[in-house]
């Protein structure tokens, strides 16, 4: 492509370390899409003639379809995906293949191809996040007064509804949803017709190309068009914090899944035996996604420290982008939709945690709060007289709602049979009725609204 100026090829060695192609023919697509859109604009402004752009169009339609067929040459002697479509375009129909590159560079043209890339992908992620967030709905709506043991430290603490917990990943991964669609906002300006880096003399519109490629407007300045990153490392970001809220949910199901708790259970779609051991169900595919945010979160140490330091405008180590990205959204795309295969498929074992979820004096609170707003004692006070009802408690090896009415008299003798009204952890469950609180009527509105966001989107 550079003749002119080198008598000599590369040699082995730079070739290995410039080429491309073995990796950013995943922009294929992106690619030819750029150059229809280059191509209809030029000939539109008069650059080249219409039987040019028909030439290139209908070349580029045949190298299109040789790529998903499997036929395409491809080559390594030809470094990336641009020199390579290029190349090929120039074999088919000659020197109209010549003029697609007039008013472009690569450097602007893998800037449009990786953008849009990334976009399809921050769109596809949304959409994904949409279908997990309905599965976890559906668990709650169906489980909105489902008693559960509710944790801080990893220790019981009060009794909250299986409905109530589903529904706080719902609000994580809708955080997650719109800080992709953020994301997708500030990256589709179009950085195509900034040409290698200063804008170009032919008289181009940059509107059109942005307009056919379905961005937004064309970037302002043509130094900063090819060598922007941050579109990337911005859905890094979000793709970092969401496979983070997945590895949460996935710690869960496998602790919920074990023997030791055996809150939920999966099915065969979800887990995998032992060879060794016949009884063994292993959540495999919650452990896979619990580990995708170290390469995703990899993903973006690389693009930062790849883009750290870059003087304006395009080099080289930009090239290092797209490797770490396409690896850490695969792993999203895949995780996002196991999860919401293995949210789908489980199921809450009713009675174990109805039982866990009244274990370890989880409804101490209910006992104190009963005391303050009964007898109006100061909640410090009353804090110290559970304290020792729950110490009776665990002497006689019961539950609080087992003690005897006249031995927590014992302790404090204005104590009446009402409270065994809070005791119970569905009495304690649903007292807490304060708004975002987990009574079974809370998680129903909860689930109504979201029931009428996800109709909508
Ligand atoms: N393969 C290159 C990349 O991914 C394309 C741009 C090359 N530009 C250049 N001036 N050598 O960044």
């Amino acid at each position: 492509m550079w003749g002119g100026r080198f008598a000599a090829g590369p040699g082995a060695l730079m070739q290995a370390i410039n080429v491309s192609i073995g990796f950013d023919r995943r922009l294929a697509a992106q690619d030819i899409a750029g150059s229809k859109a280059h191509s209809d604009m030029l000939a539109a402004q008069g650059i080249i003639s219409a039987e040019d752009r028909d030439a290139i169009h209908t070349g580029l339609e045949e190298i299109k379809a040789e790529i998903e067929n499997g036929t395409f040459p491809w080559s390594e002697e030809l470094e990336d995906i641009h020199l390579n479509i290029e190349a090929r375009l120039k074999d088919k129909i000659g020197e109209a293949g010549g003029r697609l590159h007039t008013g472009r560079s690569r450097n602007d043209q893998v800037a449009t191809d990786f953008r849009l890339w990334v976009r399809d992908h921050v769109e596809l992620f949304q959409n994904l996040l949409t279908v997990l967030i309905a599965a976890l709905v559906d668990q709650a709506d169906a489980n909105a007064d489902m008693i559960m043991p509710g944790f801080t430290h990893l220790q019981s603490a009060q009794p909250v509804t299986f409905g109530h917990h589903m529904l706080a990943y719902a609000e994580m991964f809708a955080r997650d949803r719109s800080r992709f669609e953020d994301c997708q906002r500030r990256l589709n300006e179009s950085p195509l017709g900034a040409a290698a880096l200063a804008g170009t003399p032919y008289p181009i519109d940059r509107d059109m190309t942005a307009k056919a490629l379905g961005f937004d407007r064309p970037m302002a300045n043509s130094l900063d068009a090819v060598s922007a990153r941050d579109f990337a490392l911005e859905a890094l970001s979000a793709a970092t914090i969401c496979a983070t809220h997945l590895s949460r949910l996935s710690e869960e199901i496998v602790i919920w899944t074990s023997a030791q708790f055996r809150f939920i259970s999966l099915t065969d779609a979800f887990t995998t035996g032992s060879s060794i051991m016949p009884q063994k169900r292993n959540p495999d595919a919650a452990e896979l996604v619990r580990a995708k945010v170290g390469r995703i979160m990899g993903a973006l140490t690389t693009l930062t420290i790849v883009m750290k330091g870059l003087p304006l405008a395009y080099s080289k180590d930009m090239q290092e982008d797209k490797e770490p990205v396409f690896d850490a959204f695969d792993a999203l795309e895949l995780g996002l939709a196991a999860m919401a295969g293995m949210v789908a498929d489980m199921t809450p074992n009713k009675d174990i945690l109805a039982e866990a979820a009244g274990a370890a004096f989880s409804t101490a609170t209910d006992l104190a709060d009963w005391l303050v707003m009964n007898l109006n004692m100061p909640f410090r006070n009353a804090h110290h007289v559970t304290g020792t009802i729950v110490a009776m408690a665990e002497k006689q090896g019961v539950t609080l709602d087992a003690l005897a009415l006249k031995d927590m008299q014992t302790v404090e003798p204005r104590i009446t049979k009402e409270i065994f009204n809070v005791l119970t952890p569905l009495a304690s469950a649903s007292s807490r009725t304060s708004y975002g609180g987990t009574a079974p009527s809370e998680v129903r509105k909860q689930v109504a609204r979201w029931k009428s966001n996800l109709a909508r989107s």
